[in-house]
């Protein structure tokens, strides 16, 4: 899969070259790149920003540079990309489009910072390929870099071959396959059995393959009716 990311801090995206994305990108799953907006632009200053039409606080980025960077991208490919603006006015960013970008052999990402990118920018490259504008969640971040940092993580662990053997997609949190009300997780334990007087529950120990499945199932179940009642079934 290729990968692009466009921000005008590139260097916030260099803890992708570490850990499991960086073996990732290593060993040739992920071919990422990293640009600076600011190459687009041509005054003395490298203006990406100007104030908002219409009047209001902060400032909006211009759509020049997006507009050229973006060009030269899709020029150099016979194949659209999906393209994604990370903002919090987006769509939610959940497991399901984790793995329908996990699908994608070209994803690009276009990090905003200040008030937003100009809308016409995402109307106009709607016509090329698919545009999404997604959120993280309910809160406010100063830009789209640390939201991408965590969307190519959920979307680079999906890929074939990226988690090892010893982990696996399929029980996580929100895999597409865990049953209604069951969507989080439960507790895990390791060795040793008896820590500060805390013991490790006896089901786990015993042996009984079934046992284990349906404790871990209700476990599963108290988790997700405690932790989200918005999930539970
Ligand atoms: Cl994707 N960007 C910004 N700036 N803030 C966010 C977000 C994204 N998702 C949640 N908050």
């Amino acid at each position: 899969m290729r990968i692009d990311i466009v921000s005008i801090f590139p260097e916030y995206l260099s803890p992708l070259r570490l850990s499991l994305v960086g073996r990732a990108i290593e060993n040739s799953t992920i071919d990422l790149h990293v640009h600076d907006l600011r190459d687009h632009t041509h005054d003395r200053h490298h203006t990406v920003d100007d104030s908002p039409y219409g009047g209001g606080p902060g400032m909006v980025m211009k759509p020049e540079p997006w507009g050229e960077q973006l060009d030269a991208l899709l020029a150099a490919h016979d194949h659209p990309p999906r393209l994604i603006v990370p903002t919090p006015s987006g769509q939610r960013f959940t497991q399901t489009l984790a793995h329908e970008y996990a699908n994608q052999p070209w994803l690009i990402f276009a990090c905003a910072r200040y008030e937003g990118i100009d809308q016409r920018v995402m109307d106009y490259y709607s016509a090329h390929c698919q545009v999404d504008e997604v959120s993280v969640g309910d809160y406010v971040l100063a830009g789209g870099e640390a939201a991408v940092l965590v969307m190519v993580e959920a979307t680079a662990r999906l890929l074939p071959g990226v988690l090892g053997n010893a982990q696996s997609a399929p029980d996580d949190s929100f895999a597409p396959d865990r049953p209604m009300g069951a969507e989080l997780e439960g507790p895990v334990y390791t060795k040793p059995a008896m820590w500060r007087e805390l013991e490790v529950p006896e089901v786990l120990r015993s042996g009984d393959h079934e046992a284990v499945a349906r404790w871990r199932r209700e476990q599963s179940e108290l988790r997700t009716a405690a932790r989200r009642p918005d999930l539970a079934g």
